[in-house]
C-alpha cells in the first residue's frame, strides 16, 4: 500500500510541479536526487545479479540485505525529483526523455511494476541462491522496461 502511494507521488508530482518555479538549481538538485536513488538501485541489484550469475558466491544475509535496501528505495517518495522542465531536451545533465512527462499512466505503471518485482525478491533473496534467481528476470526486467521507454540510450 505505501508502494503505491510511493508511486502516485511519482505521477502527482509530474502532474503539479508544471504550475511551481523551479530554480535551475532545484531542477539540477532534483536530477542530481533521482540520479542518485538509481545509483543506490543499481548497487543493491549489481549484489544480487552477481549472486544470481555465480560471480559472486551466495551469502543469504548479504542477499536479503541488498534485496531489503532495493525494496525500501522503491518506496521513497520520489515527488520533488521529477519536476517539469527536467527533461534531456531541456537539461543536459539529465537522460530521462521528455517522454515520461506526457505519459503518467505508464510511468505510473513501471514504477509500480519495480516496486512489486523488489518486494518478491525482498521475500526470495534470504531464503536460497534458486529462490534469488527466480526473483531476478522480474526484476532486471523492470528496470530496463522503463529505461526502454523513458532513459536516452547513451546513457
Ligand atoms: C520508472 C522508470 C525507471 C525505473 C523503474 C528504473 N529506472 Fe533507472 N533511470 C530512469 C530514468 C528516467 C533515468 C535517467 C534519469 C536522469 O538522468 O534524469 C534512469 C537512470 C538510471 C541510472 C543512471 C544514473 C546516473 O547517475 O545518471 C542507473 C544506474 C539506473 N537508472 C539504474 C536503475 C536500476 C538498477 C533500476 C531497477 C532496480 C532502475 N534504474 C529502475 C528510469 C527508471
Amino acid at each position: 500500500m505505501k508502494r503505491l502511494l510511493s508511486v502516485s507521488a511519482i505521477s502527482a508530482a509530474i502532474a503539479f510541479t508544471g504550475a511551481t518555479a523551479f530554480a535551475d538549481g532545484h531542477i539540477d538538485h532534483a536530477i542530481e536526487a533521482r540520479q542518485s536513488q538509481m545509483t543506490l538501485y543499481a548497487f543493491s541489484l549489481g549484489t544480487l545479479g552477481a549472486m544470481a550469475k555465480g560471480e559472486m558466491d551466495y551469502d543469504a544475509t548479504a542477499a536479503a540485505a541488498a534485496a531489503s535496501n532495493l525494496a525500501a528505495l522503491t518506496m521513497l517518495d520520489q515527488s520533488a525529483m521529477w519536476p517539469q522542465g527536467s527533461d534531456s531536451a531541456s537539461n543536459d545533465k539529465s537522460a530521462a526523455k521528455a517522454d515520461m512527462w506526457a505519459n503518467f499512466p505508464d510511468v505510473m505503471a513501471k514504477g509500480k511494476a519495480l516496486g512489486d518485482a523488489a518486494a518478491a525478491m525482498n521475500a526470495a533473496a534470504g531464503t536460497d541462491l534458486a529462490s534469488l534467481r527466480g526473483a531476478m528476470g522480474p526484476l532486471g526486467g523492470a528496470c530496463g522496461a522503463c529505461h526502454k521507454a523513458y532513459r536516452e540510450s547513451n546513457n
